[in-house]
């Protein structure tokens, strides 16, 4: 995004996490005045069409492994802000016949605590192998907790509320017997993502980028009696640096990646702070018009 550089393209980037930055933009499309009057919008699976897009490849992918009609498979998702996730639980909701969706998560893995123990427990964010994982609040986990909640409007707010305030939301009993009905889920550390990216590549030749390693890692940590289909995101020559960890060598950029590299980027840095993140696209229309 940062190499378009027509004067109505303005990049801004924070001094801070994208947990900050995913409170901003949610924060400024709860000033629902604001939003309307500028039209906001978002790209990542905080917009729906996102996740709806996603729950075709669960069908496709079923269609490819599933020998009749009633087969059931698993997917493994390396997941951070529960999106492509979700697309499969929805997928599943659907009908498509899925044993188990497996939340591959890092270190950074209140997913996995959820799923595990019913403890979605926020926790100091770390930097990890897999920075697109990166991620303590998913935006898309209220979307499933709605659903667990019995489509309970006033139940959400109320433990999104709880949360809020106090970091922590507990489920135990039958909700939480629910939820790992349809879930399992595992925590992968740097290490294994590297080892798994090696051990992988030698075992097979295929070469893993390191968000996709959680999600094999994951799948081999966890007791599943379904054919499992594991979902690849990224292309591991965006992570050079984990890569040759495992390897030893770089893998090659592509030449579109590469091109890029090469071309003039512009973007400002700004404070993590949702008025000053307002004030700039007010300062910028203003001075465009
Ligand atoms: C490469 C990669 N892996 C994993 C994720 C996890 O996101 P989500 O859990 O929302 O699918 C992302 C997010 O965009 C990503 O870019």
């Amino acid at each position: 995004m940062t190499t378009v550089l027509d004067p109505n393209i303005h990049n801004l980037a924070i001094e801070g996490t994208f947990d900050d930055a995913q409170a901003i933009v949610k924060a400024l499309f709860n000033d629902q005045e604001f939003k309307k009057k500028y039209y906001l919008g978002s790209v990542n699976s905080i917009n729906w069409a996102r996740i709806l897009a996603q729950i075709v490849y669960y069908f496709y992918a079923w269609f490819q492994v599933a020998k009749d009609d009633s087969e059931q498979v698993s997917f493994v998702v390396p997941t951070g802000n529960f999106g492509n996730v979700l697309a499969g639980y929805y997928a599943k909701r659907m009908g498509l016949p899925i044993d188990k969706l497996v939340i591959g998560t890092n270190e950074n893995d209140i997913l996995h605590r959820f799923f595990s123990k019913g403890e979605y427990h926020r926790t100091e964010l770390k930097e990890t192998y897999s920075p697109s994982m990166d991620i303590q609040i998913s935006s898309n986990f209220e979307r499933y907790l709605f659903d667990l909640a019995g489509n309970s409007a006033e139940k959400l707010q109320h433990w999104m509320e709880d949360f809020d305030r106090t970091g922590k939301l507990t489920i135990e009993g039958e909700l939480l017997k629910n939820a790992q009905n349809d879930f399992v889920s595992a925590r992968v550390s740097d290490e294994e993502i590297v080892r798994t990216i090696r051990d992988f590549h030698q075992q097979t030749g295929y070469l893993l980028d390191p968000h996709t390693a959680v999600g094999v890692k994951a799948a081999e940590k966890t007791d599943l009696q379904t054919p499992v289909i594991c979902l690849a995101c990224a292309h591991p020559a965006k992570f050079g640096e984990t890569v040759r960890k495992a390897l030893g060598t770089e893998p090659e950029l592509p030449e579109e990646l590469a091109v890029l590299e090469k071309l003039e980027t512009h973007s400002k840095t700004i404070p993590a702070v949702t008025e000053r993140i307002k004030k700039e696209i007010l300062e910028t229309l203003a001075a465009q018009s």
